[in-house]
């Protein structure tokens, strides 16, 4: 497999490709954010526009089911002044990396010159990126369990929004962290952007391997996880990347795992609480919670079009 972390960058060390956070600067990672705050607007205010993408298109490319990954992607590409056209495929695994490569191809063709691509298996983005045209970019909407590169970057965004330092920050990331790429992008990004105090909270069954996650505080009790966090992230039960067998039953989970209103006091009183959605309510976390005063799970949405606004400007913008 190719060493991701430089075929996504051009010699200049400028980003071509979007396939992981990992290994990405922290100056990279700060210049994305900075660009993705430019593009912030309230509510009731139009939203940031340019022209910058004109004559340029965009292919959204999505084997899994995706509502706000997808819809922020097109939204991001058309207030740059992109093109956009959005293929959501259902291919048999077998014929899958075969037929995808066929339906970039036919793509290229047609002078598509960036390709979003979410898939349930792992190294589809890279074997796209290693096959597509030398002007052409690959940004992963979403790769198997491994990594989600724009909610790792949104989420940063979102924190550093109410809690710009960093270095003093203890987050929580709660719930299955095994089967989240949402999780290990935000590992990635946070670690980077130097945050130091990062805990895994889960039930045994639902925390990553050992080898992963390294330096991690690990968690079994949600009671002990949550003490005196700044940040919760809540993860969804990723019922689609377990067997039967393992499945949750949902009431208990949330009679240990759900972030109610009094777990919630237990984090520090201006504590943030987060969710990538879509969100099981009553199972991970409870609705006076997702909908209550410490919740910023909208501004998550919200800054989710404004960092991959920032991240098609960086891979297409110096395209003629
Ligand atoms: C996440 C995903 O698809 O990984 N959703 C998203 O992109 N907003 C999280 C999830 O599905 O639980």
């Amino acid at each position: 497999m190719p060493d991701l972390t430089t075929e996504q960058l051009r010699p200049d060390g400028s980003l071509r490709h979007l396939l992981t956070l990992e290994g990405l600067s922290r100056a990279q990672l700060e210049r994305l954010l900075e660009r993705a705050q430019g593009f912030v607007r309230p509510l009731g205010v139009r939203p940031a526009m340019s022209q910058t993408l004109n004559g340029t298109t965009v292919a959204n490319l999505f084997t899994e089911p995706s509502t706000r990954t997808r819809v922020s992607f097109e939204l991001a590409a058309k207030r740059l002044g992109a093109a956009v056209v959005n293929l959501e495929m259902q291919l048999s695994s077998r014929v899958k990396g075969e037929s995808m490569l066929d339906t970039v191809y036919t793509l290229q063709s047609m002078q598509v010159d960036a390709f979003v691509i979410r898939d349930a298996e792992a190294g589809v983005p890279q074997l796209v990126a290693a096959h597509v045209a030398p002007h052409v970019s690959v940004l992963s909407a979403g790769e198997a369990h491994l990594s989600h590169p724009t909610q790792g970057l949104l989420d940063a965004l979102t924190i550093r929004q109410s809690k710009p330092r960093f270095g003093e920050l203890t987050v929580a990331i709660v719930g299955d962290i095994r089967h989240s790429r949402v999780a290990r992008s935000d590992w990635h990004a946070l670690r980077t952007l130097g945050v130091t105090q990062l805990r895994l909270v889960a039930p045994p069954a639902l925390m990553p391997d050992a080898g992963e996650f390294a330096g991690g505080a690990r968690h079994t009790r949600l009671e002990d996880g949550l003490k005196n966090a700044d940040v919760i992230v809540m993860l969804r039960i990723q019922k689609e990347r377990m067997g039967e067998a393992d499945l949750p039953d949902g009431k208990q989970y949330f009679g240990a795992w759900g972030l109610t209103r009094e777990r919630l006091a237990l984090a520090r009183p201006d504590a943030i609480v987060m969710h990538p959605q879509p969100m099981n309510r009553g199972i991970e976390i409870a609705s006076e919670v997702a909908d209550g005063p410490q919740s910023v799970i909208r501004d998550q949405v919200r800054n989710g079009v404004a960092v991959r606004m920032a991240v098609l400007e960086e891979v297409l913008g110096g395209r003629r």
